[in-house]
């Protein structure tokens, strides 16, 4: 990794005002080298953040399901900035995931020192029409596998006093979603959780970040049929590349929740300002797909 910021040594002793580094868990990694773990990582956001963290010098691991694109992203993010970039392709929903990618990340020399949870899927419509197949998916992959990730990152993040988990909510995180309801559970989830073990964890050397972007232009929003809703017409998007650099920004600066550009922020101050029974509805429609006939509860085919 390039030199660190000053404003990153500042915060680094702050957040590891606390830590206590075991020496067992540090000799365990005496011959390894720490990379950051970004799920997601082939396109889109996670990408994006992945070539982030490389412009600062990190080495990083990419992981997602198609293995050609993946391995695509890895070698022009090697090739732009001079770090190593590995490829593990592989579905993260897998129970064994956490374990591949240790596996995986020790055989070429390295260990996980920051996790970013990017992988993440969106599902449109009402929710009485949502496939039960597509919001166990979801589920699968927002909460679960992310979950199992951190809560298997961890230890060995605290026990070396050092690391970090960006965990990728959304600002539908932070408000329900009418149209869009599993899917902003899901990422109220997401919030919910980083905010809790940031702060039970508070000082020990691990930062914590949830990451709540408004509407980013990627393929996101047209994989869950949701490309002609109100929301896609009328809320200015962030492309991934300025998302990532917002993010990284706030990583560094040790921020626990963070919702990056100006539109996204006035909606933050929007939906805690504005009483819920005033705000639901406005987001229900913003939701709403410009095809959707309101009263049907025919569940939608699987896309
Ligand atoms: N775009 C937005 O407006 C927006 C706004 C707020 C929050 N977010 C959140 O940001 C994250 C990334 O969104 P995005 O817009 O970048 O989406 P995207 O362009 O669709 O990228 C999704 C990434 O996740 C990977 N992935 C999907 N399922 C996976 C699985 N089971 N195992 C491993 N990797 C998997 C995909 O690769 P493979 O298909 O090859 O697996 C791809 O790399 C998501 O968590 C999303 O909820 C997006």
């Amino acid at each position: 990794m390039k030199g660190r910021s000053l404003l990153r040594r500042t915060v680094d002793l702050w957040v590891g005002r606390y830590a206590e580094p075991d020496p067992a868990a540090l000799a365990a990694v005496a011959d390894l080298k720490p990379i950051v773990v970004v799920t997601g990582g082939s396109r889109g956001i996670g990408l994006a953040l992945a070539r982030r963290f490389a412009k600062a010098g990190h080495d990083v691991a990419i992981v997602a399901r198609h293995a050609d694109a993946l391995q695509a992203a890895a070698a022009s993010i090697a090739q732009e900035h001079d770090v190593a970039a590995l490829a593990i392709p592989m579905d993260v929903t897998k129970p064994d995931a956490a374990e591949r990618i240790d596996a995986g990340l020790a055989g070429k020399g390295f260990y996980l020192d920051t996790l970013i949870n990017c992988a993440g899927v969106g599902l449109a419509g009402p929710f009485v029409r949502n496939p039960e197949a597509r919001i166990a998916g979801l589920l699968d992959l927002n909460v679960t596998a992310l979950t199992r990730l951190t809560r298997h990152a961890l230890p060995k993040m605290l026990a070396r006093g050092s690391g970090g988990i960006l965990n990728v909510a959304s600002l539908g995180g932070l408000v329900p979603g009418p149209n869009q309801a599993a899917y902003y559970a899901s990422k109220s989830y997401v919030v919910s959780l980083t905010r809790a073990i940031a702060t039970e964890n508070a000082g020990r050397g691990v930062r914590f970040m949830a990451l709540a972007p408004g509407p980013v232009n990627t393929g996101f929003h047209d994989a869950m049929g949701a490309e002609l809703s109100f929301y896609r017409q009328l809320l200015l998007a962030l492309s991934a590349d300025q998302t990532a650099r917002a993010a990284y920004r706030a990583y560094v600066s040790g921020c626990h929740l963070f919702v990056p550009g100006v539109t996204g922020k006035l909606l933050q101050i929007a939906v805690w300002i504005i009483p819920h029974a005033l705000v639901l509805p406005i987001v229900g429609w913003l939701l709403r797909r410009r095809e959707e006939r309101p009263w049907s509860d025919t569940p939608d085919k699987d896309r």
